[in-house]
C-alpha cells in the first residue's frame, strides 16, 4: 500500500510518498523527472520488495513541497532530501533518480556521500547544459511565463515518451499531461533555472564507488543509451539495463522490465 505524507522540512511543507516496512538500512529514495512530481514513482512503490523501504518525495516547488526562497539552485533538492532523510531516521539508503532526479542524486553525492549505499541512474546524463540547451532553457522560461504548465505538456510529451509509448498507450500520455499541468508555473519555471545552471557532476563519476545501476530506454531522445553508456564506463561499480520499447520516463513506460533490472541489482546489495 502507498501512504501518503507531509510534515514541514526546513520550515517548508513537504509531501512524500512512502511503501514498505524496510528498516532504516533498507531503504531506496526515488527523486523524480521535471516536470512531473512523486506519483511519477507509484507503480515502483506498489512492487516494494519484501523487507525494503521506498520513498519518493515531492522536490522543492512541485506538487506538495514548498519552494526555496532564495535564487534557484540543483543543491536545494540535496539540502531538503538530507533534512528528509534526518526526520525519517534513514542513515544509510540506497538513492535513485529519473532525469532531473539524477542530477539531484549527484547534488546529494557531493552534500552527503556517506549516506548513500548505491545510486540507480534513469535517463539521466553527468554533463551540464551545453550552451544550446541554454538557449532552449531560456524559451521553455519564456513559454511557462506566456503560457503555463498545459504549454509545457505541450512542448515536452513527444520528447519525454518514447514512440511505442506514443503509438499505443494513450492512457500513459493522458495522466502524464495531468501531472505536469498539476504543477505551479512558478515551480516549474525556478527548476528549469536550476536545470540550466547545474555543475558538470561527469568529474564525480570516477570517485563514486558504491554500485551503481544505469538504467535507459533504448528510445529515449533527451538522455540517450549513449550518455548511459558513458556514465557506466567512467564509474567503478556501474551496470548498464536498457529497456527495450522504452522512451525518456522508462519507469512509467515499462515498469515490468524496469522491475527485472531494478530488483535483483537491489537484492544483490
Ligand atoms: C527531465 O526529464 O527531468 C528533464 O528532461 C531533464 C532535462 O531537461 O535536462
Amino acid at each position: 500500500m502507498v501512504r501518503e505524507r507531509s510534515t514541514a522540512i526546513g520550515g517548508r511543507p513537504t509531501r512524500w510518498l512512502e511503501a514498505g516496512e524496510g528498516n532504516t538500512t533498507h531503504a531506496l529514495v526515488w527523486l523524480h523527472a521535471f516536470p512531473l512530481g512523486a506519483d511519477m514513482w507509484r507503480a515502483q512503490l506498489e512492487t516494494v520488495p519484501d523487507g525494503w523501504r521506498l520513498i519518493a518525495p515531492d522536490l522543492a516547488g512541485f506538487g506538495g513541497t514548498a519552494d526555496h526562497t532564495g535564487p534557484p539552485s540543483i543543491d536545494d533538492f540535496a539540502q531538503d532530501l538530507d533534512e528528509l532523510a534526518g526526520y525519517l531516521g534513514l542513515r544509510h539508503f540506497v538513492l535513485g533518480g529519473l532525469s532531473m532526479g539524477g542530477y539531484a542524486v549527484f547534488a546529494y553525492l557531493r552534500l552527503n556521500p556517506s549516506r548513500v549505499k548505491g545510486i540507480v541512474l534513469a535517463d539521466t546524463k553527468s554533463g551540464a547544459d551545453s550552451p544550446q540547451a541554454r538557449d532552449g532553457r531560456q524559451k521553455m522560461l519564456d513559454l511557462v511565463a506566456a503560457k503555463g504548465c498545459p504549454a509545457i505538456a505541450d512542448e515536452m510529451l513527444p520528447k519525454l515518451l518514447g514512440a511505442t509509448t506514443q503509438r499505443i498507450d494513450t492512457g500513459l500520455m493522458l495522466d502524464v499531461r495531468a501531472m505536469i499541468e498539476s504543477n505551479s508555473a512558478e515551480g516549474v519555471s525556478r527548476a528549469i533555472q536550476r536545470l540550466r545552471d547545474r555543475p558538470d557532476a561527469t568529474p564525480q563519476l570516477a570517485s563514486t564507488f558504491v554500485p551503481a545501476l544505469v538504467i535507459v530506454g533504448e528510445e529515449d531522445g533527451i538522455t540517450p543509451v549513449a550518455e548511459a553508456r558513458a556514465m557506466v564506463n567512467a564509474l567503478p561499480d556501474g551496470t548498464l539495463a536498457v529497456l527495450p520499447g522504452a522512451g525518456h520516463l522508462s519507469n512509467l513506460e515499462a515498469p515490468d522490465t524496469f522491475g527485472a533490472a531494478l530488483l535483483p541489482w537491489m537484492a544483490a546489495l
